[in-house]
């Protein structure tokens, strides 16, 4: 199956939803690891959308590529909680750690705003992270 017909074939699965457009967007993500040119305009066309339309989520969304990064990723929480208990000061240590083989992103909130400083890793949350803890999760990710 070519992934234009995969991708018209995930468009139609979420076509009787109310708001299909990031639910598609998501699969898309999950199943190709990055959402492309090709791919907005046929999303678009199947919504009845302009590119720009799709392509303003896609870019709004940091969890959307434009292109695959093999990298793995660690985020990072940067919300107020997390930065009062202290993330702002481990940072510069999960990107010491990280190189250029790690991709850290930002997030904002991770649900578990009393135990922070907290970081993801795929489905994994971890906890009252301290520079030592930060730098050996990025550097075994
Ligand atoms: S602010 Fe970091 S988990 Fe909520």
């Amino acid at each position: 199956m070519s992934s234009a017909a995969r991708i018209q074939e995930i468009c139609a699965a979420h076509s009787a939803r109310k708001g299909p457009l990031l639910p598609i967007l998501h699969d898309l993500q999950a199943e190709f690891g990055c959402i492309d040119e090709e791919a907005e305009g046929l999303v678009a066309k199947a919504l009845n959308l302009s590119r720009a339309e799709v392509h303003g989520v896609v870019s709004f969304y940091h969890d959307f590529r434009p292109a695959p990064d093999a990298r793995p990723e660690v985020q990072i929480c940067r919300a107020e909680a997390c930065k009062a208990r202290g993330v702002e000061a481990i940072v510069p240590d999960a990107e010491r750690a990280a190189g250029k083989r790690v991709r850290l992103s930002t997030v904002y909130c991770l649900g578990l705003c009393s135990v922070g400083p907290n970081a993801r890793i795929g489905d994994a949350v971890y906890s009252r992270l301290d520079a030592e803890r930060i730098q050996q999760l990025v550097e075994g990710a």
